[in-house]
């Protein structure tokens, strides 16, 4: 079965893609220098596929480094993760996340080249469209970033579109992810942010498990049916299995592709609030506070076109995504913990 190099391979949705790659037949081998990411994600791997994990503690930009996992594996594509993810921080920060999701992409193409590599699977983001000028997003919407990190991934995508412009014999799948939230069923991976989390499902699960005192509501009074954000909340196991599916596409059709991977169904902060507590079985604290600065009142995906070239389509509801996130939260209050830490 081909083998697939992963690059930040012990984050998020890196680690849940890692699973449903081996579930499909495909070997493995990841790389993550865990500036994000915590090394006891490999021992639930191991436990969860009852396989070592192939792995190698680098940084992409260390090209040698990057040249020793060629060498020894035949990669037979790329499912490039390795990326800083934070808006905010972008803001603040924006030659950090320049070096690090520009840098990285170069340096693991610049890598992927050398040997002969050309297949390479780009987490992108919904967050390329900017502004909605219609809903759902089409993947013929218009593209234009409202922030740093926005602006990493279009300049990411465009240096691939340049390299598969200059060298035909490059494939990519450009995947626009909506949002993804939830854990493996298993409960044993999840979401683990550092720091108080910036994103709404790891905000309530730190609600639910009593980490945090209540969630604010960034604005009650958008244009939406309750008047709170509506966004397209995807599950990360779906998420995954849509990386499974593009892997696929890229190695049997051998073309390149760009499509949107979500539900198509949008869903309001006091939705998903509601589901939560269907899951941990209490009330959660809330207040309505202001809007945050740069947030969208709402967008969803046109899923349909990932359906007809990729064959997929998302499969688990809100429910269960609440559902997965509650068991991952419950059993592991504090994420991965301790080894988080010594990283940090
Ligand atoms: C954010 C980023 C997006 C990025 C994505 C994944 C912004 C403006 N956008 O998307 O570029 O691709 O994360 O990392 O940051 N909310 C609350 N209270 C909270 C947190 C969030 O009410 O404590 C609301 C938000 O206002 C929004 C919804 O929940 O309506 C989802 O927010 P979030 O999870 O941060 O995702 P996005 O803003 O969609």
């Amino acid at each position: 079965m081909a083998k697939i190099l992963l690059t930040g391979a012990t984050g998020y949705i890196g680690s849940h893609t890692w699973l449903a790659l081996l579930a499909a037949g495909f070997d493995v081998v990841g790389v993550d220098d865990f500036s994000n990411s915590s090394p006891e994600v490999l021992n639930r791997l191991r436990e969860l596929s009852a396989q070592a994990p192939v792995f190698v503690r680098a940084d992409v930009n260390d090209a040698a480094a990057m040249d020793a996992v060629f060498a020894e594996h035949r990669v037979a594509a790329v499912v490039h993760f390795a990326a800083f993810k934070a808006v905010g921080e972008s803001t603040a920060e924006p030659l950090k996340y320049y070096a690090n999701n520009l840098g990285g992409l170069i340096g693991t193409c610049a890598a992927m080249r050398r040997h002969g590599v050309k297949a390479l699977v780009f987490s992108s983001s919904a967050t390329v469209y900017g502004e909605p000028q219609f809903l759902p997003y089409t993947e013929a919407h218009p593209l234009a970033a409202m922030n740093v990190y926005g602006r990493t991934k279009l300049m990411g995508e465009q240096i691939l579109r340049d390299l598969e412009a200059a060298d035909s014999s490059w494939n990519f799948a450009w995947l626009r992810y909506f949002n993804p939230v939830g854990a493996h069923e298993s409960g044993r991976i999840g979401e683990d942010p550092r720091g108080i989390p910036n994103n709404l499902m790891p905000y309530v699960q730190q609600v639910a498990v009593g980490r945090r005192e209540f969630l604010s509501v960034f604005g009650g009074d958008y244009d939406t049916p309750d008047g709170t954000g509506v966004r397209d909340y995807l599950h990360v196991m779906d998420l995954a299995e849509g990386h499974v599916a593009a892997v696929r596409y890229l190695l049997e059709a051998q073309r390149s592709v760009t499509v949107n991977l979500g539900t198509g169904v949008g869903v309001s902060v006091l939705e998903l609030l509601k589901a939560f507590e269907a899951a941990c079985g209490h009330a959660l604290p809330y207040r309505i506070v202001d809007r945050r600065a740069g947030d969208l009142p709402s967008y969803y995906a046109d899923a349909s076109l990932a359906r007809k070239l990729l064959g997929w389509q998302a499969r688990r509801g809100l429910q269960q995504m609440c559902d997965d996130s509650w068991r991952w939260q419950q059993a592991n209050p504090d994420g991965y913990g301790a080894s988080a830490e010594v990283q940090a």
